[in-house]
């Protein structure tokens, strides 16, 4: 029996991340709020209490990521409460942010911040949402009085939460607010946005010089059912447009969507770091039936872990592909902003965090610039569309959003002891899953004992 330790790099920042609407409870003025009131969720839920952090409840919360012994944790400003209304801005809202922040940082945890994490406030929505040519210039508005007021402490910022997710949820397939179902609009909000990044980029760096400025980008994995040059078509059009379009813009200046290329010069350069958000690997064809979908059909593959309802094949190790192409193509270091998976009863999160890390851990050992990774997420809570359906629950501490009653799932162990080691080991694998999971993940031999950082040009992978 071989024993080995996967070392990650000194200062690897381990933590969770949350976002604001998920976790804060009565959010009541912004676009998601009156979606579930029009009973656009999952048996017609509203977020409620959530975890109940607004009320101060993340004090409890951030002791049990200091438990983890994380040293970093990722999570969202809302907007609208920072500015309830246009141009008029909350204080108290600030100051409540301002005390979240001392927390993280007494407790050792370095804050990274995402200014915006799927919602809006009212009042913008109200005005056209991101269909307006103004939000832009608004979001930058909104992001210069954050960072005014908070940049002193804080060095990480995420500009935006997947662009692309939030394109296409709510104005293709009508799942988000608004509840869309135009390509035009998805791609026009695509742009928007894009204009967003690339104006709260500037206006945070002209408070903050030293700031480090990136964003989330969630990216799917892809295959094809089987080798037909019409599904490698579709696949090439999901590639390009979800994963692909937003990144490059931030390299050449110009956005690249089908039929529609639009000149952005203001985003060009706008990248200190990058953020990847990876959960899934879709099967896409080419389907005659599917005109409303321009021809395309996106479902997890048939073999394969699959996680609950439309969601995709469960396939951690698609995370190195996806940190080499956002490497080569960008040339900036990377964060893992979100990694997880829905499983109420910890069935697969335990291998599913060992498969993800070593994939992580490969990347890192053939010099990828991998600088973090935060695990989605640290307390069950309010998963958008899916509400608090059972079968979405990604939390290392399950919670009832009724109780407030938090129970640690068994791979918060497993957690805490990589972030404690800075590393994978074998002994702390063994512990956490099957043997013969084990023995099919690391079948010894090819596993070296000790670490050595390998140049990039060796790269085998
Ligand atoms: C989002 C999170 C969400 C998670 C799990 C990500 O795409 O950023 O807000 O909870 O997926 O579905």
């Amino acid at each position: 029996m071989v024993d080995f330790t996967m070392q990650f790099p000194a200062g690897f920042l381990w933590g969770t991340a949350t976002a604001a609407h998920q976790v804060e409870g009565g959010n009541t003025n912004n676009n998601w709020h009156a979606w579930e009131q029009a009973g656009r969720v999952y048996q017609r839920q509203t977020h409620g209490l959530a975890c109940d952090w607004w009320n101060g409840r993340y004090e409890e919360d951030f002791d049990r990521a200091e438990a983890l012994r994380n040293n970093a944790h990722r999570f969202s400003i809302e907007w609208s409460r920072i500015e309830p209304e246009e141009d008029r801005f909350d204080d108290r809202a600030i100051a409540h942010y301002a005390d979240m922040i001392a927390a993280l940082r007494a407790r050792g945890l370095e804050p990274m911040v995402t200014l915006h994490h799927f919602t809006d406030p009212l009042w913008l929505s109200e005005q056209g949402g991101w269909l307006n040519p103004e939000t832009p210039a608004r979001f930058a508005r909104f992001v210069r009085v954050v960072v005014e007021a908070l940049g002193g402490d804080v060095r990480l910022w995420c500009t935006i939460n997947e662009p692309m997710v939030y394109a296409s949820q709510g104005y293709l397939l009508g799942r988000f607010p608004p509840g869309k179902r135009s390509v035009r609009a998805m791609f026009r909000v695509a742009e928007q946005l894009l204009r967003g990044h690339a104006a709260a980029y500037h206006a945070i760096k002209a408070v903050a010089p030293e700031a480090e400025v990136g964003f989330a980008k969630h990216q799917l994995s892809l295959r094809t059912p089987w080798p037909h040059a019409l599904h490698a078509g579709a696949l090439r059009l999901v590639r390009n447009t979800f994963n692909r379009a937003f990144v490059l813009a931030l390299t050449t200046g110009e956005l690249r969507l089908p039929m529609r290329r639009v000149e952005v010069p203001q985003a060009r350069d706008t990248l200190d770091w990058i953020g990847l958000n990876y959960y899934y690997r879709f099967q896409v064809s080419f389907h005659p039936f599917y005109p409303h979908q321009v021809f395309l059909r996106q479902t997890p593959p048939r073999d394969g872990i699959r996680g609950p309802g439309d969601t995709g094949e469960i396939w951690p190790e698609g995370l190195l592909e996806q940190i080499k192409w956002l490497y080569k193509t960008t040339g900036k270091p990377l964060y893992v902003t979100e990694n997880g998976v829905p499983d109420p009863d910890d069935a697969i999160r335990p291998l599913h965090m060992v498969r993800s890390l070593r994939s992580v851990w490969k990347a890192v050992m053939h010099s990828y610039p991998v600088r973090g990774y935060f695990y989605w997420t640290l307390v069950d809570n309010f998963e958008w569309a899916e509400g608090y359906d059972p079968r979405f629950r990604f939390g290392l501490y399950a919670c009832d959003p009724v109780t407030q009653e938090r129970t640690a799932r068994p791979s918060a162990t497993l957690y805490r002891d990589i972030c404690a080691a800075n590393a994978l080991d074998s002994e702390t694998i063994r512990r956490a899953i099957p043997a013969h999971e084990f023995d099919a993940l690391f079948p010894g031999v090819e596993v070296q004992p000790r670490v050595t950082l390998l140049p990039r040009e060796e790269s085998q992978l």
